[in-house]
């Protein structure tokens, strides 16, 4: 299956650590302690291509040009299952500014529910990167993606750990200027909007919540 968006990140440290996160016999403390590892492995390849911006400085030497980034970042987590990702990539990124965005997905509909939304200020001028494990029917990450272009955000991109096919088709429709990165694209949805063969409910084995 081809998508122009997507990005599946196939380093070989990023796929073991994934491997612990399918198996369900990964207890909860090792479940996230393994989700912010392979975030911060996931957003050194996602920021590749950031852009830089020249800067003096001064060594004990001399003074020199050196590089930093041009524009700020700004992480959006989806909560609750996206927060678990945040340390990892702030262990990266010390600097990045982080805005949250409550939303459950309703049992019945699918169709994802806001509860929370506080970004920080200015934030549309930054970097911004979306943030959720899980990228399923996609109903979530679209509606993370709308509520934050319609504060004027226009870099985005949106990381997710586990892709389904129907996830990336609906983002790539409703979001065709951002990119996709996941760790894997797997095989399909249940009748439930669960991934196959998935890692199970994220939130609930960050928090033990199951
Ligand atoms: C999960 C996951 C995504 C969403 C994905 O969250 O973290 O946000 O489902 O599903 P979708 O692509 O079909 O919208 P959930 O709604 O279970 O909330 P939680 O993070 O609070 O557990
Ligand atoms: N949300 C999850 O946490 N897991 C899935 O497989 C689908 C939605």
């Amino acid at each position: 299956m081809a998508f122009n968006n997507l990005i599946i990140l196939d380093h070989p440290l990023i796929q073991q650590k994934l491997f612990y996160l399918r198996d369900k016999r990964t207890n909860n403390f090792n479940f996230r302690t393994m989700l912010n590892e392979i975030s911060g492995l996931m957003v050194y390849e996602i920021t590749r291509n950031l852009p830089v911006k020249p800067n003096k400085v001064q060594t004990p030497l001399e003074v020199t040009t050196a590089y930093i980034l041009a524009k700020p970042v700004t992480l959006i987590p989806i909560l609750r299952a996206g927060l678990a990702m945040c340390d990892g990539i702030l262990s990266l990124i010390p600097n990045a500014r982080v805005g949250h965005l409550g939303l459950y997905r309703d049992k019945e509909s699918l169709q994802p529910v806001e509860y929370y939304k506080k970004f920080p200020p200015d934030f549309e001028k930054t970097e911004i990167i979306v943030i959720d494990p899980m990228l399923a029917t996609g109903g979530s990450a679209s509606a993370a993606l709308d509520f934050v272009k319609k504060e004027g955000g226009e870099h985005l991109t949106f990381v997710c750990l586990v892709a389904s096919p129907e996830g990336v088709t609906l983002l790539e429709e409703h979001h065709p200027d951002v990119p996709i990165y996941t760790a894997a694209l797997d095989r399909q949805l249940n009748d439930h909007g669960y991934i196959l063969p998935g890692l199970g409910d994220a939130g609930d084995r960050i928090y033990g919540t199951e």
